[in-house]
């Protein structure tokens, strides 16, 4: 089935797992932002039961989760207008994930390149959340049965997975209940890659700080990382097919359509025949432009964590009022003898 069916509603996620990243942003969050008042009603999670499938140390917990919620309103998410919550506060997400883990086959997640990643060489040692991990986000989508994902790159195979379940789970019964979601991989920057190595991808838990942007750096610390990312001794190409075989090159070109809301191609159009040297300060004051208002405004929002709170408390009523009904004809359909 497709989604034509359903309400048109887009659900996305952020383990609160440390801080946010350029990536982040431009893969997710500022994604998130531009479907914020189209036809789309929009719930967005702070995942803090996924971030626990590896050691999390609950006071940093705390503070992540808060200051992912500062992160989303600072960069534009209106907790009015979407659903902003975090996921532990909606029980139906866990409650639904147990029937997908009994829907979803052990073959299907033994090929989930996140776990083999994040698992690494010790899988014997890795936890078992870590594993099913796939089913519980399946859960956190089709409990609302969100008809679309925004998400980067890295991401697709957990969304196929999730179409999956949807599909198997209609077969098993015999019904039309959960929609197949589509996923939303769109734009310039669905793959951020590292600053130090452009066959990584830019991500919080890379030891090295250098190779990504946080949210919360200051001018000056984004312009350093501008200016001390790799690049190579060419200058910029007339096409950005040129770019194909340059990763670092091509990763800034992609950086800089995605923050001043333009093409790679645009991009490369505008800079064709200038050295990195003429084309790293333009990145760094437009980065600087766009990225510094967001971070004082989530240092001003992480003044008043009990706001913060509220908000939270308030998103979570409206996610469960939406979740309870699907859960309950989930748990019927199932065969669940209930009230
Ligand atoms: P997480 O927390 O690792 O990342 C959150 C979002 O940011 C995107 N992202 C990137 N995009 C481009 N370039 C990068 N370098 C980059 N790094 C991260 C991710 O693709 C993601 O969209 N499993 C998810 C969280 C989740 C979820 C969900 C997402 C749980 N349940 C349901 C969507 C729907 C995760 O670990 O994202």
């Amino acid at each position: 089935m497709s989604t034509t069916s359903f309400t048109p509603r887009v659900f996305s996620g952020i383990q609160p797992s440390g801080g946010l990243t350029l990536g982040n942003y431009l893969g997710a969050i500022k994604r998130f932002v531009d479907m914020q008042g189209s036809d789309f009603e929009t719930i967005y999670c702070m995942v803090d039961l996924h971030a626990i499938t590896v050691w999390q140390d609950p006071e940093q917990l705390v503070h992540a989760t808060r200051e992912l919620c500062a992160g989303f309103i600072a960069s534009g998410i209106d907790p009015e207008q979407s659903i902003l919550f975090n996921q532990s506060q909606v029980a139906e997400h866990t409650q639904l994930a147990w029937i997908f883990n009994c829907v979803a086959r052990m073959g299907w997640l033994n090929r989930m390149t996140q776990f083999k990643d994040k698992a690494g060489k010790n899988r014997e040692n890795a936890s078992v959340g870590l594993f099913a991990y796939p089913a519980l986000m399946a859960a956190d989508i089709l409990i609302y049965h969100a008809t679309h994902v925004p998400v980067g790159e890295d991401q697709k195979q957990h969304l196929e997975l999730t179409r999956d379940i949807a599909i198997k789970f209609n077969n098993d019964f015999g019904v039309d209940f959960f929609p197949v979601t589509e996923p939303v991989i769109e734009g310039a920057a669905t793959r951020v890659m590292s600053l130090r190595d452009g066959s990584k991808k830019m991500s919080k838990s890379d030891p090295s700080d250098m190779s990504r942007i946080n949210l919360t750096d200051d001018a000056d610390a984004i312009a350093q990382k501008i200016r001390k990312a790799k690049t190579d001794p060419e200058p910029l190409p007339e096409t950005f097919e040129g770019l194909s075989e340059r990763p670092e090159a091509r990763n800034l070109v992609n950086i800089y359509a995605a923050l001043a809301d333009t093409t790679p191609q645009a991009v490369v159009a505008e800079f064709a025949g200038q050295q990195f040297g003429q084309f790293k300060p333009r990145l760094a004051e437009v980065a600087v432009e766009k990225l510094t208002p967001i971070s004082t405004e989530m240092s001003r929002l992480m003044a008043d964590p009990a706001e913060i709170d509220r908000i939270l408390a308030t998103g979570s009523g409206r996610a469960r009022e939406i979740a309870a009904p699907i859960l309950k004809k989930t748990y019927e359909i199932v065969g669940m003898v209930g009230a």
